[in-house]
């Protein structure tokens, strides 16, 4: 099938390369000519693992292709993928103008039918707004070409984006014409096995579906987040409880990791938008208003810990204190920096005197754009505990998992390790000489009840 993806950021550069993959021919357009060019040379603007080699590979085959020029990609394609970004307006709300700007783009451009789908994430009722854009530029032209308009929301992970768009968990399509479903039924096939699910329903659903999900999981996150907060003014151990809970077939165990907040691309700004929406229709959501404040108050969760601990009162409570930060992504696995919990955690830390020396397998390169040479930034991943007075650990890199402690106990000045993702054995810490002080395991010890 003969497609273009309308935007080659992260869900455009992914789908596209995984629907040539699949055998289709693939335009991904995008207006960022240097993105372009470099996508033509095989440079990926994302760190996103497998992406490179399919990239790479479909390319030579000649599958899938890249350009700046949208007119001849839409007269060529059957289906047309809108991926563009739908970023946070001042007032929360997602911001459409470059979903509508691509569909006024496409109405002009079109010369035959096409299936229009809606792949970034947009409040309900976008459809409706991208076929009148449409409707208006066709009439503009004084033509009447036939075109559909479909919700295809992308459920994909940063870090397992490959793998998530080959064997997704569900394919959602909004859609009320027969003959299209039938189309993007066929183009989704190949991802399609006997345990996963194509679910075909009207276009409204289908938008409220991806809110729907996302604003789930961030709810999930944040409650576990105070339990674990409860767990440790209580003395329980929130890992315990995970497993307690999670034995629960109607629970499950994912989802459940506590730790220093939500963060990422997705669910801050999805939280935030369909709180919007429900405000504008008169709806008071009230239960994820409290999600926001909540998972706000735990991105503090772990300065307010190290002020509690090493603070020596004033202004600058923890002025002359040194700390190595562990993690700056908001998640491993990924370069991606936006709404990372880091960003709080060190800020902080900055404004309470502190001085702070980084390590991030991936991020240095984004993180230096949110600092600058306001904190240290290092290769490797011991170096910042030299002569530091704590270490401190906000992403759960798969290096940070296992370290060699010995090494580690004889750079920093105190043996003491702040851990905001709870990668290890509270016991086997004291055993071996540390103070370690995780989220919400036994920490009843270290921590008041306030
Ligand atoms: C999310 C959704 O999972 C995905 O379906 C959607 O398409 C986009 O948003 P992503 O933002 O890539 O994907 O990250 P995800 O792996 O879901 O993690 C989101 C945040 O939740 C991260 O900050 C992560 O650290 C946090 N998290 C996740 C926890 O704190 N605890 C957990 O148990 C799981």
């Amino acid at each position: 099938m003969k497609i273009c993806v309308i935007g080659s950021g992260y869900v455009g550069l992914v789908a596209g390369t995984c629907f040539a993959e699949s055998g289709n021919d693939v335009i991904c357009v995008d207006v960022d000519e240097q993105k372009i060019e470099g996508l033509k040379r095989g440079i990926i603007p994302i760190y996103e693992p497998g992406l490179k080699e399919m990239v790479l590979r479909n390319r030579e085959e000649g599958r899938l292709n890249f350009t700046t020029d949208l007119d001849a990609a839409v007269k060529e394609s059957l289906v047309c993928f809108i991926a563009v970004g739908t970023p946070p307006g001042a007032d929360g709300s997602a911001d459409l103008q470059y979903v509508l700007a691509v569909a006024r783009n496409i109405g002009r451009s079109m010369e035959s039918f096409k299936i229009i789908v809606d792949k970034s994430t947009v409040p309900v009722g976008t459809a409706d707004k991208v076929r009148a854009a449409v409707t208006e530029e066709l009439a503009l032209r004084g033509t009447h070409i036939e075109f559909d308009v479909v919700s295809n929301p992308e459920f994909l992970k940063e870090g397992a984006a490959i793998d998530d768009f080959m064997k997704p968990d569900r394919v959602v399509i909004g859609t009320d014409n027969v003959r299209t479903a039938e189309i993007m039924k066929e183009l989704y096939s190949a991802f399609m096995r006997k345990s996963n699910r194509m679910l075909v329903m009207d276009i409204r659903s289908a938008e409220m579906t991806k809110y729907a999900a996302n604003a789930m999981l961030a709810t999930r996150i944040t409650f576990m987040n105070q339990v674990a907060n409860l767990c440790e003014v209580m003395g329980a151990d929130v890992m315990a409880v995970r497993e307690g809970i999670g034995s629960d077939s109607r629970i499950g165990y994912d989802f459940l990791f506590p730790g220093v907040g939500y963060g990422g691309s997705c669910f801050p700004k999805d939280v935030k938008a369909l709180v919007r929406t429900a405000d504008e229709c008169n709806y008071d959501f009230v239960l994820l208003k409290a999600v926001e404040e909540a998972n706000e108050r735990q991105k503090r969760i772990l300065s307010d810990k190290i002020e509690r601990r090493l603070g020596q009162g004033g202004a600058k409570p923890l002025a002359g204190k040194s700390f190595a930060v562990w993690g700056l992504s908001f998640k491993p696995r990924t370069d991606d920096m936006r709404e990372a919990p880091s960003l709080t955690i060190i800020n902080r830390l900055l404004e309470l005197g502190a001085t702070v020396q980084a390590h991030d397998p991936e991020a240095l390169n984004e993180a230096k754009k949110h600092f600058g040479d306001r904190i240290g930034y290092h290769m490797n991943q011991y170096e910042p505990l030299k002569g530091a007075d704590g270490l401190v650990i906000i992403t759960e890199w798969n290096e940070y998992r296992n370290p060699d402690f010995d090494r580690i106990k004889k750079l920093l000045v105190n043996p003491v390790i702040f851990d905001g993702r709870n990668l290890y054995q509270p016991e086997r810490m004291r055993e071996i000489g540390f103070e370690y002080l995780p989220i919400g395991r036994n920490g009843a010890a270290v921590c008041e009840m306030e």
